[in-house]
């Protein structure tokens, strides 16, 4: 069916060329005219074996703190499929919280003293023990987020990695050894954990995110206290059932891996409490300047992964092809529900036309549908918040004054059975200005802007110009431009690229952004210093008390 569609598409295309109407405006016409479903009726999935594997069952305690339990409401996890329930939860309250703290703390006392390489060991029985449940944890990611079941097991591949990386650090942990003034003295850098690390995770990425704070929380001898996104508890129960077990055979208190599902008071309790060091916060720019400042408050430590509004440049002189291809992934891929997803695009006025055609041509192919069924590229918008934000967004675009080339359609039973049910929208490609208000806010929807630009500089300029700085994308085969674009004159992003997507950053750099995207950093590099406390040690090895700059204090 999906073959017919397509291809009916195109004899309409065809018939309007030789019309005399530019390919432009046939394809925009089309695209807002037509029934855009290219896929429907879908077989349930049966998702028994998955939940079995991960001891997932019908009503699941929501908490974790050595012990399973919950004393708080009881949710429902949905599957933004087709919004019916999953299974249900017993979530945390505040006296949960408060003995997860307890536990988490009295764990971390024992963990702090193992060598790190022996830690990596245990990250190392993790890193297994995920792998074999890499396929049911990545479909479970499918079910209860919507993205596609092949972004769900590149998930869980993700913390495997950062488990690769962890258990590599715990050999080369190394401080520095600093020449002193004074003789008969030596100084060092220490880097010691902090204690209790707080991770608050968003829905988009229900399992990574947490795989990359705990794999080098715990490496750097802290413990962790997860609170996921109320939407996504069961992928957390799932991942903290496999820790508790590694823990446990390891004997170690499970309870350095604690767990307390809930709704945002338990997120505020978590960013208000001074026994938690760290404050690792993935979300939005608003909800994340509440926590900066409480955390600040109380001269916590916060790390902050927040809202992306990330842009592609696309010179003339850049291979189209991959670029194209490039974009589809990071404007569509996840249903554009990553903070890397990219949803700004500026191309070269000679180009301009060429691309923005190749890239609708890309987007009719694009199956939206069960996320878990082979060959769909575009699952379900989580929520229906979502949905209604993406038609927020869409109205904007056209009141503003831009267009909608193609999509802009939430997709309803009319288009086909399965639509009825779930969260589904077209991804969509807008022909806009850019200083129009819209191009400046991060719409978690697959809606891409599309821009025309007449030199690098220009590009740059516009790049930086919102308030987010995560991600960004040139794509060029001039080396200058290259050098330009990741220089001081450049990109003011935290992930600057060359001819690659926005998104799908490796686990080996540092992944975060400036500006109101929050300025931590997570995963590789260097981060993991943000989970420790740095102290400079002065050692004085002699019989004497030479101060420094000189001083003769006697
Ligand atoms: C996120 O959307 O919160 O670079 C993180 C990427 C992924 C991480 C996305 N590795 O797209």
């Amino acid at each position: 069916m999906g073959q017919v569609m397509v291809s009916r598409r195109l004899v309409s295309l065809h018939k309007a060329r030789l019309s005399g109407l530019s390919l432009r405006t046939a394809v925009a016409h089309h695209a807002l005219g037509s029934i855009p479903a290219q896929y429907s009726t879908v077989p349930d999935f049966d998702h028994t074996k998955a939940f079995r594997d991960l001891g997932i069952e019908d009503t699941n305690h929501g908490v974790f703190h050595g012990k399973w339990g919950g004393s708080g409401k009881v949710v429902q996890s949905v599957n933004p499929a087709s919004n019916e329930p999953l299974a249900h939860v017993v979530t945390g309250n505040s006296s949960d919280l408060n003995q997860a703290i307890e536990n988490a703390s009295k764990a971390q006392k024992i963990w702090r003293d193992l060598p790190i390489p022996k830690r990596g060991q245990v990250l190392l029985a993790m890193r297994q023990e995920l792998h074999k449940h890499l396929d049911a944890l990545g479909t479970l990611v499918s079910l209860e987020m919507g993205k596609i079941k092949a972004e769900g097991v590149g998930e869980v591949q993700e913390y495997i990695d950062i488990l690769d990386y962890a258990l590599g650090l715990s050999r080369c942990l190394n401080g520095l050894l600093i020449p002193s003034e004074r003789p008969g003295h030596v100084m060092l850098e220490t880097w010691n954990p902090l204690g209790l690390v707080g991770v608050i995770s968003a829905f988009n990425f229900p399992v990574a995110v947490y795989g990359w704070n705990s794999a080098i929380g715990l490496l750097t001898g802290n413990a962790m206290l997860w609170k996921p996104a109320p939407s996504t508890p069961l992928c957390s129960i799932a991942v903290t059932k496999i820790l508790e077990r590694v823990l446990a055979e390891n004997n170690l208190p499970p309870a350095l891996c604690s767990l307390v599902t809930g709704g945002g008071s338990i997120g505020r309790s978590i960013t208000e409490n001074k026994r938690i060091d760290l404050v690792s916060f993935t979300g939005s720019t608003p909800v994340g300047r509440e926590v900066g400042k409480i955390v600040q408050g109380r001269f916590g430590k916060h790390l902050l992964e927040l809202g992306g509004n990330n842009a592609i440049i696309v010179m003339d002189d850049a291979d189209q092809d991959m670029a194209v291809r490039a974009i589809l992934f990071a404007a569509v891929g996840t249903a554009g529900q990553r903070c890397t997803t990219t949803r700004r695009l500026f191309v070269h006025s000679n180009i301009y036309d060429s691309v923005v055609d190749k890239l609708r041509q890309a987007y009719m192919q694009v199956k939206i549908g069960n996320p878990l069924h082979s060959g769909v590229l575009c699952g379900p918008l989580h929520s229906r918040a979502a949905v209604q934000a993406y038609e927020r967004g869409i109205q904007a675009v056209q009141d503003q004054g831009g267009r909608i080339l193609y999509g802009g359609k939430v997709l309803d039973r009319n288009d086909g059975e399965i639509y009825g049910k779930g969260n589904y929208v077209m991804p969509t490609l807008t022909e806009v200005k850019p200083d129009m208000d819209i191009v400046k806010e991060e719409i978690f929807a697959p809606i891409l802007h599309t821009m025309k630009i007449n030199t690098l500089d220009e590009a740059i300029s516009h790049n930086n110009s919102v308030g987010q700085g995560l991600s960004s994308s040139l794509f060029t085969a001039n080396i200058a431009s290259i050098f330009k674009w990741i220089g001081p004159s450049g990109s003011d992003c935290g992930i600057i690229n060359v001819n690659i997507p926005t998104n799908g950053a490796e686990i080996g750099g540092a992944f975060g952004g400036e500006k109101e995207t929050g300025g931590g950093r997570e995963s590789g590099s260097d981060a993991w210093k943000q989970y420790c406390r740095r102290g400079t040690c002065t050692i004085n090895y002699s019989k004497t008390l030479p101060l420094a700059q000189g001083i003769d204090f006697s």
